[in-house]
């Protein structure tokens, strides 16, 4: 029985590239809560960003099992895994990954318009004013500064109201003090929504902010 809404059980993945096998992850097992904020903390290469992708089925363990709100990725075909990622995952990246030529409020529809919701329009603007954005709902994001494009980029990533939000190294490219608005909104919407979240960050920073923080080291993780 799967409880928590993000599960990893075991998994290992390997990589192997030109011959040589690469182990990213080893063994890792780990649950996050519905509302729980975690920190994965731990030195570039050692595994942050695998664990990240694994556990919102952008790719798959070479061993053991992911389980996402009860649902373990491997098992899933085609069809199944677009709509859990759809409908259950969201994600945010250090460069915000905007679309450079939509508006914010066109980023934030964007989810829905490809998973054909109705009131997407509204559903975004409702979302946009949560990260207190509503006022630059028509600026392309070269026009935001990268706190502002982080916001709507946070904004993109819980429109759709997904159980897990997974975040890889939001925080990387700010300055503290915006790192920490960001932090504190992320921490907002995992207490006010419920939302699972895994945040990878190779500094020690947001650990005030988080419920709780998981060390990771040569692709396993410290317990
Ligand atoms: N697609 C890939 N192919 C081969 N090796 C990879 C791939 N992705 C990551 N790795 C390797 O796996 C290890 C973990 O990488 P990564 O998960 O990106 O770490 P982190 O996010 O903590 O910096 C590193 O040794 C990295 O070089
Ligand atoms: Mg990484």
């Amino acid at each position: 029985m799967y409880m928590a809404l993000l599960e990893a059980r075991h998994a290992t993945k390997l990589y192997s590239t030109e011959g040589e096998p690469v182990t990213a992850l080893q063994d890792v097992s780990l649950n996050v809560e519905a509302g729980e904020f975690i920190a994965l903390v731990g030195r570039s290469g050692c595994g942050k960003s695998t664990l990240l992708n694994l556990c919102g089925a952008m790719d798959f363990p070479t061993s053991g099992e992911i389980a996402i709100d009860g649902q373990i990725t491997s098992g899933l075909n085609d069809a199944e895994l677009t709509r859990m990622r759809r409908e259950k995952v969201g994600f945010i990246f250090q460069s915000f990954q905007l679309m450079n030529t939509l508006s914010a409020i066109e980023n934030v529809e964007l989810p829905l318009m490809l998973a054909r919701a109705p009131n997407a329009r509204a559903a975004a603007a409702e979302r946009l004013r949560w990260v207190e954005m509503e006022e630059y709902a028509g600026r392309l994001p070269h026009q935001l500064s990268g706190g502002q494009q982080q916001r709507v980029a946070i904004a993109r990533a819980l429109v759709h109201s997904p159980r897990v939000l997974l975040a890889d190294e939001p925080t990387g490219n700010l300055d503290t003090a915006t790192g920490d608005l960001v932090l504190h909104l992320l921490r907002k919407s995992a207490h006010e929504f419920g939302v699972a979240i895994l945040m990878a960050t190779h500094s020690g920073e947001s650990t005030t902010v988080t419920d709780r923080v998981v060390k990771m080291r040569d692709g396993r993780v410290d317990c």
